[in-house]
C-alpha cells in the first residue's frame, strides 16, 4: 500500500468547498470489494484536485484498476515509482531482491564501481531501489515493452537526479590549491584536472533481453537483476483479475511451468558477468528446484534465500572466480535493512 503523499489540494480542511464525505468515499470503495477501503479513500482524495477528479479515481478503482494504476504511482523501498496504466506494478515481495542484490553491491563496491544491470526492468522500481542506495553505480535497464521503457527512463532520472548523482559528466574540478598559472602543478597531477567521472550514469533500453545491451557490458556486470515473469501459463487465468486484466502478459506469463524466460537470461548470463558477478531472480517456492537446475545449466554457483516475512523466494546464481561452482564458494550476501534509512 503506498504511504499518503502530501497535495496541495486538502479535502479535509474544513473550509475547502470542495470537501469530500470522506466516508461516502470509504463506502463506495468498500462496496467495489476494496478490503483497504479507508487506506484509499485516503489516497484517492488526496490525489484527487477536484470533486470531479475524485469522482473519476474512484470510478476507475471501484471497475478494478489496480490502486497504482489509478494514482500513478507505486511505493517501492521508500522510493516513488511513477507507472503509467499497462505496466507491471512493483511488488512489496521484490524488496527481497533487491535487498539481496544490495548486500553483494556493497562488497563490489569496496574496491570499484559497481555494474549493475536491471533486465525486464518494468517500471525500473529495482533499478532505481539499487541506484539510490549504492554510493557508486554504473546502471544499465532495458525491457521490451515501451511504455516501461519509458516509465522506467522517468524513475530512474528522478531517483538518481535527487542529489544522489547524474547521468551526466560533471564539470571540470580544479583543485582548491590552484593558482593562476600553476601549470607545473596542473602538468605533475594531470587527474586532479581531469573531469570527474559521473557518479551515478545510467541508461535505459528497449529490446529482448540482452539484445539491447552494449557489447562492451559483456564480462562487466556484477549485478544481474532479472526479475522475469514466471507465472506458468496456466495460471495466469488465477491471478486477481486487477493483475490478469490490467498488466500485459508479457509481464506476468512464464511459459509452460514459468521459467521460459528464467532459462533464455540464465544461457547467455556468464557471458555478461564479471568473475563474482552474481544474477538474482525471484521465483515462487515451488519453482526454486527447478530454477536452481537452470541456473547451473547456466555454469553458474547458485544460492537460493527465502523470505517468510515477505513470501519471497531469489535465487542467486555467481560466475564463480575458481573453477569450483560449490555454492559455499559463493559471495555471501550479508544482511540489508528490510527498508532504507529515513
Ligand atoms: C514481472 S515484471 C517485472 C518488472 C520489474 N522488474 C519489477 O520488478 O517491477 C517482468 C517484466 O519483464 C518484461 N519482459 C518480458 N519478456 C521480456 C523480454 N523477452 N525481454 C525484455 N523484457 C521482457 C515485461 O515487459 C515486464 O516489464
Amino acid at each position: 500500500m503506498p504511504s499518503s503523499p502530501s497535495s496541495p489540494y486538502s479535502p479535509s480542511s474544513p473550509d475547502s468547498p470542495d470537501s469530500p464525505d470522506r466516508s461516502a468515499v470509504v463506502d463506495r470503495l468498500r462496496a467495489a470489494g476494496c478490503v483497504f477501503a479507508e487506506d484509499e479513500a485516503e489516497l484517492l482524495i488526496a490525489a484527487a484536485p477536484t470533486a470531479t477528479a475524485l469522482d473519476a479515481l474512484i470510478g476507475r478503482r471501484a471497475a478494478g484498476e489496480p490502486l497504482e494504476h489509478v494514482l500513478g504511482w507505486a511505493e517501492f523501498r521508500g522510493l516513488r515509482i511513477t507507472l503509467e496504466p499497462g505496466v507491471f506494478v512493483p511488488r512489496r515481495r521484490t524488496e527481497f531482491l533487491v535487498r539481496q542484490a544490495l548486500a553483494l553491491g556493497h562488497q563490489a563496491e569496496e574496491d570499484r564501481t559497481p555494474v549493475v544491470v536491471d533486465l525486464c526492468c518494468g517500471s525500473g522500481a529495482v533499478g532505481a531501489a539499487l541506484a539510490v542506495a549504492l554510493e557508486r553505480v554504473e546502471l544499465h535497464a532495458a525491457d521490451v515493452d515501451p511504455v516501461a521503457v519509458r516509465c522506467a527512463r522517468r524513475n530512474l532520472a528522478a531517483a538518481l537526479r535527487n542529489g544522489r548523482g547524474s547521468g551526466t559528466y560533471g564539470p571540470y574540478e580544479v583543485p582548491e590549491t590552484y593558482a593562476p598559472g600553476d601549470t607545473y602543478e596542473a602538468l605533475k597531477a594531470p587527474e586532479a584536472y581531469a573531469p570527474r567521472p559521473p557518479h551515478k550514469p545510467y541508461a535505459v533500453y528497449e529490446g529482448d533481453l540482452y539484445a539491447p545491451l552494449p557489447a562492451t557490458l559483456r564480462g562487466r556486470v556484477d549485478i544481474l537483476a532479472a526479475n522475469v515473469p514466471y507465472v506458468p501459463t496456466d495460471e495466469v487465468a488465477l491471478l486477481p483479475s486487477e493483475a490478469r486484466e490490467h498488466e500485459p502478459r508479457t509481464a506476468l506469463d512464464g511459459g509452460a511451468d514459468g521459467l521460459d524466460v528464467l532459462r533464455r537470461v540464465a544461457a547467455e548470463a556468464a557471458q555478461w558477468l564479471a568473475p563474482g558477478g552474481c544474477l538474482l531472480v525471484e521465483t515462487s517456492e515451488r519453482q526454486a528446484a527447478e530454477a536452481v537446475e537452470v541456473m547451473r545449466a547456466g555454469g553458474l554457483g547458485v544460492r537460493v534465500k527465502r523470505s517468510e516475512e515477505l513470501y519471497a523466494t531469489v535465487v542467486i546464481g555467481a560466475r564463480l572466480r575458481s573453477p569450483d561452482r560449490s555454492p559455499e564458494t559463493m559471495p555471501e550476501p550479508e544482511a540489508v535493512p528490510e527498508r532504507p534509512a529515513e
